[in-house]
């Protein structure tokens, strides 16, 4: 069983991709073993009580300073001993000393097809506002590992998803929700649960 801990912030859709996904046998040989979160009562913390699934929220607003927090959320990912560290609409920038104790076992969904509109600042709705003003036809997602930069580790799987003439931010992140992160992220934790995803100078190969 590879044992998950999934990092969320707000809404959650991605982990309920992800629990669905485990329920209905699309998901192979995979557990959440524990959901953090950094905000309080946000829906996703609902997902997760509704499946079951434990949760910790560590709130930046209850500790003295960045690195007590830092040090917080470290502990409550690690506490559950996870194989891989899933951030499903995490909003929060990773310790760097998790992202090194955890290379190639930290995975990201970014609402856009890096490397176009990810980086610093590009996060949530602004990934969509920013993708209508460029005026760009395709837009879509992407899985990839996270190493120490911004949304600059190794991609594992994007998926294209059209944008249309009358879409407003809010159309457009649900089709890129529905049509692309909702099937990519679970997908990859599949792969990466069945052994199938390898890194190598920092570009990854799906095996069969
Ligand atoms: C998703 O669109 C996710 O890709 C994005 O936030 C949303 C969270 O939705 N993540 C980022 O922008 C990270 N850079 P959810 O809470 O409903 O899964």
């Amino acid at each position: 069983m590879l044992r998950v801990v999934v990092c969320v912030s707000g809404g959650g859709t991605n982990l309920q991709a992800i629990i669905d996904g485990i329920a209905n046998g699309s998901v192979f040989h995979t557990e959440i073993v524990r959901v953090v979160c950094n905000n309080p009562g946000v829906r996703a913390l609902e997902r997760a009580k509704a499946a079951g699934i434990e949760s910790v929220c560590v709130s930046p607003k209850d500790f003295e300073d960045r690195g007590a927090f830092e040090a917080a959320l470290c502990r409550s990912v690690e506490e559950a001993s996870p194989d891989l560290i899933v951030l499903a609409g995490f909003m929060v920038k990773v310790p760097t000393e998790l992202i090194r104790k955890y290379e190639n076992r930290i995975i990201n969904v970014h609402p856009a097809l890096i490397p176009a509109f990810c980086g610093k600042g590009y996060y949530g709705l602004r990934v969509h506002e920013a993708a209508l003003a460029r005026g760009v036809k395709i837009t879509g997602a992407t899985v990839h590992f996270v190493d120490e930069g911004m949304d600059s580790g190794p991609i594992i799987m994007q998926k294209a998803v059209e944008v249309h003439e009358d879409d407003t931010p809010e159309t457009l992140q649900r089709r890129v929700m529905e049509e692309a992160e909702w099937v990519i992220l679970p997908w990859c934790i599949n792969l990466i649960a069945a052994g199938q995803v390898k890194v190598e100078n920092g570009r990854v190969t799906v095996t069969e």
